[in-house]
């Protein structure tokens, strides 16, 4: 089993989490800067004002890159950095900073893919009503215009919205991460179907302004549904060559595809008008009056041509076919792995969850993020002995290239979560994420043996795994 020749081994950060510089050159707030800082909105209190400092210290950060062998790096640009105000002025000394850092990166051969959108909201725009404002896709496609003109001449491939699904539902819908706000159903279906016309009308705008022609995708998060198998509980060996009977394929396919509850922790009520263009029936039915009602278009501008389903998946429930023949969900076992967010390991989630998402929308899929939060620390020898980040990541590795290599879907990407430890939204520095150890208090950063490792699976094509 191999992947395929030319597959994109990449590695993955966001603006906020890494960049620091929150008021450096005419930068502009994001609901992030001003949210974070209120009394418990994040663990001890801790801001991404400096995050990694990675605003002044990228060129070391590219050397890195090139040191572990990334063929690409995804990365999101800050939106109040190049539109202070979100919408109007741009800033060229923010734009200034990414052209740099594209330049840095081609230099060394690392093909940048660029994530418009990864939370970061300019406040400006949080104070003219947001996603739930009409007016906010126009305003997001001159943001995307503007990032075309300057950095369409050597960016190829562009990510629109990252994982919606947060920014709306915990951001705008649950109030845990900023700007806080509690919006009904109704309203936060509404303020959706806004964010997926900016996602249209900022595919739009790219395909029309870059100079190069290139591949433009999203990065919802995938919520999976796994199969039950007995083998998915057994911790030790490799488990890939045992499958589930197919009533249970079945009853996972059909929960994996469904919208059953009043949240977006479903894979179809977003990504169903980005790719087919209408909305799922299920969830019509289910959310009734409160689901929006489209104005002529909108529907049409959603569904923009997709070069690639990018995709976020850690983990998935699993669910078996019930005596009454609907899914039912499969509890984890008791000391089952998990990370240090408590997230359930599952590695089988990156063959379901590719197979199923590809079966539905035919299109190639890129993880656009997988990963291991763990408590690494620089051992007395200066060394990061994160074995389990590599075992973590062998696993699923495994199970993506088995969905590669039986042709259960069109695998073009993997981007590791993340380059760098950084701040993770409302748990601030105490996860970490990263193939590179960052010590918060000198900066200093540390190659984690996980980076040592991935680029001999890099330089294999995946053969070491
Ligand atoms: C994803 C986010 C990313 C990071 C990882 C751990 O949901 O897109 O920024 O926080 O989780």
């Amino acid at each position: 089993m191999t992947f395929p020749k030319d597959f994109v081994w990449g590695a993955a950060t966001s603006a906020y989490q890494i960049e620091g510089g929150w008021n450096a050159d005419g930068k502009g707030l994001s609901v992030w800067d001003y949210t974070s800082r209120a009394p418990g909105q994040v663990y001890q209190g801790h801001t991404g004002d400096i995050a990694c400092d990675h605003y002044n210290r990228y060129e070391e950060d590219v050397d890195l890159m090139s040191q572990i062998g990334l063929r690409a790096y995804r990365f999101s640009l800050s939106w109040p950095r190049v539109m202070p105000e979100g919408t109007g002025k741009v800033n060229i000394a923010g734009l200034d900073f990414y052209d740099k850092l594209v330049d840095s990166l081609l230099t060394r051969n690392i093909t940048p893919w660029v994530t418009l959108f990864h939370w970061d909201t300019p406040q400006a725009v949080h104070n003219r009503g947001s996603w739930l404002n009409r007016d906010i896709s126009h305003w997001f496609a001159d943001y995307a215009a503007a990032v075309a003109d300057r950095l369409g001449d050597r960016v190829t491939n562009w990510i629109t919205l990252n994982e919606p699904h947060i920014f709306l539902g915990p951001g705008e819908g649950e109030g845990f991460h900023p700007p806080g706000n509690r919006l009904n159903h109704r309203e936060r279906l509404l303020a959706a179907h806004h964010a997926l016309m900016c996602h249209g009308r900022a595919a739009q705008t790219l395909r029309a302004r870059a100079k190069l022609p290139g591949q433009v995708g999203w990065a919802p998060i995938g919520r999976i549904k796994v199969p039950y198998h007995a083998s998915l509980f057994q911790e030790a060996g490799d488990q890939s060559s045992s499958l589930p009977a197919q009533q249970d394929i079945d009853a996972a396919r059909e929960q994996n595809n469904s919208v059953s509850s009043k949240d977006f922790w479903n894979n179809t009520w977003l990504a169903d008008p980005v790719v087919l263009g209408s909305y799922p029936e299920d969830g019509l039915r289910l959310y009734g009056v409160d689901a929006p009602t489209p104005a002529p278009g909108d529907m049409e501008l959603i569904r923009q041509p997709l070069d690639f389903y990018g995709v976020n998946i850690y983990d998935a429930e699993v669910f078996r076919r019930g005596e009454n023949g609907r899914p039912v969900q499969v509890p984890f076992p008791p000391g089952h792995p998990q990370n240090a967010l408590r997230w359930f390991i599952i590695p089988q989630a990156l063959y379901w969850g590719c197979k199923f998402l590809y079966e539905r929308y035919k299109t190639p899929i890129c993880i656009t993020e997988n990963g291991l939060s763990n408590l690494d620390w620089v051992d007395l020898d200066g060394k990061v002995r994160d074995h389990q980040r590599i075992d973590y990541t062998r696993r699923y590795l495994r199970e993506l290239r088995r969905a590669s290599a039986d042709g259960s879907a069109d695998i073009r990407a993997y981007f590791h979560w993340s380059l760098l430890d950084n701040f993770e939204w409302q748990q601030g520095f105490k996860e970490r994420f990263g193939l590179i150890h960052v010590d918060f208090s000198t900066l200093k950063r540390t190659l984690k043996e996980s980076a040592h490792w991935y680029r001999g699976v890099i330089a294999s094509n995946g053969d070491s795994l």
